[in-house]
């Protein structure tokens, strides 16, 4: 394994790192590492994407944890999502639509006559600058910036993104987004869009994966996956993790698998909270995810099908998870959704904390 990541790094090295003749500028699209002893973590602007996380597992096996391409060129023409920052609004709007203020806006629908991740060319599908790179020292960092314009994709106003990596004490990530509205109230809802697999990203399925979810409610969808309105709980249901389950133990009651946001228990907002805990018994690894995010989408990686992958490597169906934290999908059309405007001049702000370790005994 420690064999195949240098080969690999070295494959990204040379394969990534050309230049993409943009509108305005010239912009390079490149691959970026920050490293924390054996805890590497690896980037490309393309997105503000996580392309590799390294981790060893219990026996000190280094490995790469989270689903995506060799080459950046196949992140350009994904529609996976793999390891991108989504938004400016993640997850889905029904209708492409909303009347804010008075005002009614139409957006560029791409699910149908929804609109999924803010559209065909959402924040995963465009060049970041970058606007800071530290891989030395006790927080090797890496900071991301994108200007959105007034307009694009149907949504109002400019507004100032960055996103910010940092590995902080032992094997913790840290992701701290930022969206200044510079001119006009708008719908910010930015979401990482990683896919886990504690295993290893070529182990096959997440199913006997242990899960623990700190959402005692959800927010029930359509056939279209888009909110009802209603906030039920998840007592009686496949989607109660709030006692750890497999990943599997509840899946075959549901269509095809996890695709749904939880409530997440404990006040959004001000400080992190638990988000979910995922176990991978096999492995060792396990990886604890705090927020302040109202919301999480639970996406069991349902629509994966022959997606050709790392080192050749082909995901199917369940290969990995998704935990996105956010505000809950569909907020610009449900009054009673914790509101996701931003009002001009104003932050809007989301952290994720990622502890990985590999307890000893765990059963
Ligand atoms: C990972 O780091 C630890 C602590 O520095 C070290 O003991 C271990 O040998 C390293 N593992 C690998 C595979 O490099
Ligand atoms: C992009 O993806 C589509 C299908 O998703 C495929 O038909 C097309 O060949 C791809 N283009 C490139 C340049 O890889
Ligand atoms: C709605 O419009 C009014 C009048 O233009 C303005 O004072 C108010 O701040 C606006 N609300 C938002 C959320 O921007
Ligand atoms: C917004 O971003 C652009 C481009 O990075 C920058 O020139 C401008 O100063 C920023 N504005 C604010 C208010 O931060
Ligand atoms: C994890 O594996 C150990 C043996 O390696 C076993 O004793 C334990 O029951 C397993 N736990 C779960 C939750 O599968």
């Amino acid at each position: 394994m420690v064999k195949i990541s240098v080969l690999l790094s070295f494959v990204f090295l040379i394969a990534f790192g050309f230049v993409v003749h943009g509108s305005s500028a010239t912009k390079e699209v490149g691959v970026y590492e920050i490293k924390k002893g054996n805890f590497s973590v690896k980037f490309t602007n393309w997105g503000a994407t996580i392309i590799s996380v390294i981790l060893p597992d219990k026996n000190g096996k280094l490995g790469d944890v989270v689903l995506g391409y060799d080459s950046v060129k196949d992140y350009m023409n994904d529609s996976t999502y793999f390891g991108a920052i989504v938004g400016r609004v993640a997850n889905r709007i029904g209708g492409a639509q909303f009347t804010l203020n008075g005002t009614h806006y139409k957006l560029v629908a791409n699910e149908g006559k929804n609109i999924l991740h803010g559209g065909p060319r959402g924040f995963s599908d465009v060049i970041w600058k970058v606007k800071k790179y530290k891989n030395k020292g006790d927080a090797p960092k890496i900071v991301f910036a994108y200007h959105s314009f007034d307009g694009e994709e149907g949504f109002p106003g400019d507004l100032n993104v960055t996103v910010g990596y940092s590995l902080i004490g032992d094997k913790k990530l840290r992701v701290t987004m930022k969206a200044k509205a510079l001119n006009k109230p708008t719908p910010v809802n930015l979401a990482q869009h990683t896919y886990w697999n504690l295993g290893g990203h070529n182990s096959g399925n997440i199913l006997s994966e242990e899960i623990q979810i700190f959402g005692s409610h959800y927010t029930p969808v359509d056939s279209e996956l888009i909110p009802t309105g209603k906030i039920e709980s998840v007592k009686g249901t496949p989607y109660d993790f709030l006692e750890p389950h497999k990943v599997g133990s509840r899946i075959s009651k549901l269509p095809s698998g996890y695709d749904i946001n939880y409530v997440l228990d404990g006040a959004a907002g001000n400080k992190l909270r638990r988000a979910a805990i995922v176990h991978d018994n096999m492995s060792g690894r396990m990886m604890e995810l705090l927020t302040d995010a109202p919301g999480m989408q639970f996406y069991t990686s349902n629509s994966l099908k022959n997606e050709k992958g790392k080192g050749g490597f082909v995901y199917q169906s369940h290969a990995a998870l998704c935990l996105e934290t956010q505000a809950f999908p569909d907020s610009v059309n449900h009054p009673n959704f914790p509101s996701t405007i931003v009002t001009a001049g104003k932050t809007y702000k989301h952290h994720m904390l990622f502890k990985f370790s590999t307890p000893a005994p765990y059963s």
